[in-house]
């Protein structure tokens, strides 16, 4: 980004920066410098400053059981505590916490009183049916208050909760019902989503149909559209319902600063998904201190971030961040094209959002539809209440994040492009909004006091303007804990041996800016597919598609998007003849609906091809290399002389 390209650099405004929580390069610098002279007094600073402590830690670190770090294991606290009932104490009552848009347009409001008060019931009601601290209960819930009301219920009584995301399917639900031995399910009758009401209860009432869902003893199911619903008798109950005759008063339950506050499974580059263990003190810690931070969240902001519940995004930044800041959030139960693609621009007037944080998957589509629609383009609407735009999941684009920052921003507004994972729990590398000049595509410098680098295979540092893998050299207190049920897959995927078990692998790859090291990142070093901002694995695909009966190989590969970031592409060899013309289509048809119901819609396929073999080295391995240029329909230029079957090639070509 330097050098050859001219590139323009975005300097925060005077005046932005005069009010701003890191105000100027120099107190960035003075932070990480604090940091570096002094990594645990540091983050102990900050825990003692920003969380309210029943037990005060003494310990900070602990190494002793590397790579299986723990933070202020020592102290105890609540989330929940720390979310609702500080807010309320300090005479926050009334101040609304939530704003809830649903997909109809409807809105309610509810205040940081009221939200305690319904977390405390839902709480009691948890506890009335038995589930206790460190039980674990599922969630598979539309974006809802009662969503966040079940996730502040299970942080309120020590139960580790599970979300899985409400397009999942039966099966992906089943599987994450077993591996985290779940006690209670939290789901609802329905989910609206552009004008449409799609089924939640059916599909886990088919999850719990299948072997390995019978630690479930409660379903609790929450009323939003009103479909006629089965309910089992003696297990299942009506939210309102266990509710109902509930106290408002709930002692929560102290725990360690180590106690799992969540598992959130994810997709890795082998095997099943990984459940991503939290813990309770160190996470919430960065949840609040990137919303000071990164966000510069104000007392009277209003907070937006767009993702669902069931992604790491929006715990951190919709159920924990924004609520223990006592901010004002909006919790929106919709999509951004409907009722058409003004959507989002229309809430942020209707809402005065002032800090808004969505995808670059999303941005592209409202670019495309605003081309084609003048009406829905956002400079047709007030939106000047913004001050600072975000970006998360995958790498912006130059082009879009200028058409944001001009169109969207009004070119006043810094964008924060803000680079984590499931697995960080929060920001790693993201500008301060009032400190670091913006280069477009580049998520710039580390968050104050986490410390990563770029390095080749070996672990060694390479020079700037030198691209390398992303690691990160020292504990934080955020960070994953283990996998749950597999430690040993933990240091595998994490801390591997290449790196003396001593740097975190990231799994992404990067490159720092010669001249300014600023970081870019160059997309995942693993079978990591990022398809709208959603990680797939391709082997997860991959298995799902030879489940199916007529198939007997599978590779998946990613292709880049224009509008996804990354589309799948499947190259398969059926058990039969390699099909073609209408039959291919059918069974394209047939494959793409299997895949959604094996794992859930957005790992369905974009593009399949069959071949009556898969290009293979002559020991039999698969050549991916071939197939990633096959997918994007290039020409092979690579070396195909250890390549046992060339013919094959010409089969697979799109
Ligand atoms: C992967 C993590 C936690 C955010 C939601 C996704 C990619 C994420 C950025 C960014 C470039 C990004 C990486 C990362 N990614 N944010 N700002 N710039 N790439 O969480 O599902 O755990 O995916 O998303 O590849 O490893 P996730």
């Amino acid at each position: 980004m330097s050098n050859e390209q001219q590139v323009r650099i975005y300097n925060p405004t005077e005046e932005f920066k005069k009010n701003a929580a890191v105000s100027g390069m120099d107190a960035y610098r003075a932070l990480c410098k604090e940091a570096e002279d002094d990594y645990e007094g540091y983050w102990a600073r900050n825990a003692r400053e920003l969380l309210e402590w029943k037990k005060p830690f003494t310990q900070v670190l602990d190494e002793s059981n590397s790579p299986f770090f723990k933070w202020f294991a020592d102290g105890e606290l609540n989330v929940s505590y720390n979310c609702l009932d500080r807010q309320v104490n300090a005479g926050l009552g009334d101040k609304v916490a939530i704003i809830f848009e649903a997909d109809s347009g409807e809105v309610t409001k509810v205040t940081y009183k009221e939200l305690l008060s319904r977390v405390s019931k839902f709480a009691n009601a948890l506890r009335g049916m038995g589930v206790k601290k460190g039980d674990r209960v599922v969630i598979y819930m539309p974006m809802s208050i009662e969503g966040v009301v079940a996730m502040q219920g299970c942080a309120r009584i020590g139960a580790t909760h599970s979300i899985v995301f409400g397009g999942f399917s039966a099966q992906a639900l089943r599987d994450r019902i077993e591996d985290a031995g779940a006690v209670a399910l939290i789901t609802a009758d329905g989910q609206h989503r552009g004008g449409k009401a799609m089924p939640l209860k059916p599909i886990a009432d088919e999850a719990l149909s299948l072997n390995g869902c019978d630690t479930i003893k409660n379903v609790i199911v929450a009323k939003r559209t009103g479909a006629a619903t089965e309910m089992k008798a003696g297990r299942d109950v009506w939210f309102d319902d266990a509710v109902a005759d509930q106290s408002d008063v709930c002692e929560p339950e102290w725990v360690s600063a180590e106690h799992p506050l969540f598992i959130l499974y994810t997709s890795g580059s082998t095997g099943k998904p990984k459940g991503v263990q939290h813990s309770t003190g160190g996470y919430l810690l960065q949840a609040i201190l990137s919303m000071k931070y990164t966000f510069d969240i104000k007392p009277d902001d209003v907070f937006w971030c767009t993702a669902d519940i069931g992604w790491v995004t929006g715990h951190t930044y919709i159920t924990y961040g924004p609520l223990a800041c006592g901010t004002t959030e909006i919790v929106f139960e919709g999509v951004p094209t409907y009722p058409d693609a003004g959507r989002f621009w229309r809430m942020i007037q209707d809402h005065k959002v002032s800090v808004f944080y969505t995808a670059p998957t999303a941005i592209r589509s409202l670019i495309k539809a605003a081309d084609n629609n003048p009406t829905v383009h956002p400079t047709k609407y007030d939106l000047s209440s913004l001050r600072i735009l975000g970006s998360v999941g995958e790498p912006i684009n130059p082009s879009a994040w200028e058409w944001y920052y001009e169109n969207v921003g009004g070119s006043r507004c810094p964008i924060v492009d803000t680079f984590w994972q499931t697995e960080t729990g929060a920001h790693m590398i993201t500008p301060m909004p009032g400190a670091t000049p913006l280069v477009p595509g580049s998520c710039t410098l580390p968050f104050p006091g986490v410390q990563v680098a770029v390095v080749d295979e070996t672990g060694t540092e390479v020079p700037w303007g030198q691209g390398g893998i992303l690691v990160v050299k020292r504990p934080w207190p955020a960070m994953i804990r283990t996998i749950w049920n597999d430690p040993d897959r933990f240091v595998k995927s994490y801390y591997p041996a290449d790196f003396q078990g001593k740097l975190y692998l990231a799994g992404d790859g990067a490159i720092r800016d010669k001249d300014t090291g600023y970081f870019t990142i160059t997309g995942r070093i693993d079978d990591v597919l990022n398809v709208s901002g959603h990680r797939m694995g391709t082997m997860e695909i991959e298995s799902a598609l030879v489940a199916h009966e007529k198939v007997a190989e599978a590779a998946v590969v990613g292709r880049p998007d224009d509008l996804t970031g990354e589309a799948i592409v499947a190259f398969v060899v059926l058990k039969g003849s390699r099909p073609t013309g209408e039959e291919a289509k059918a069974v394209i048809k047939e494959l793409q609906t299997w895949v959604g119901h094996e794992i859930g819609p957005i790992a369905k396929p974009k593009d399949i091809r069959f071949g009556e073999n898969l290009p293979k080295t002559r020991s039999g391995k698969i050549m991916r290399r071939l197939l990633r240029q096959l997918a994007k329909g290039e020409e092979i230029t690579q070396d195909t002389s250890t390549l046992e079957n060339p013919g094959i090639l010409e089969q697979l070509k799109g």
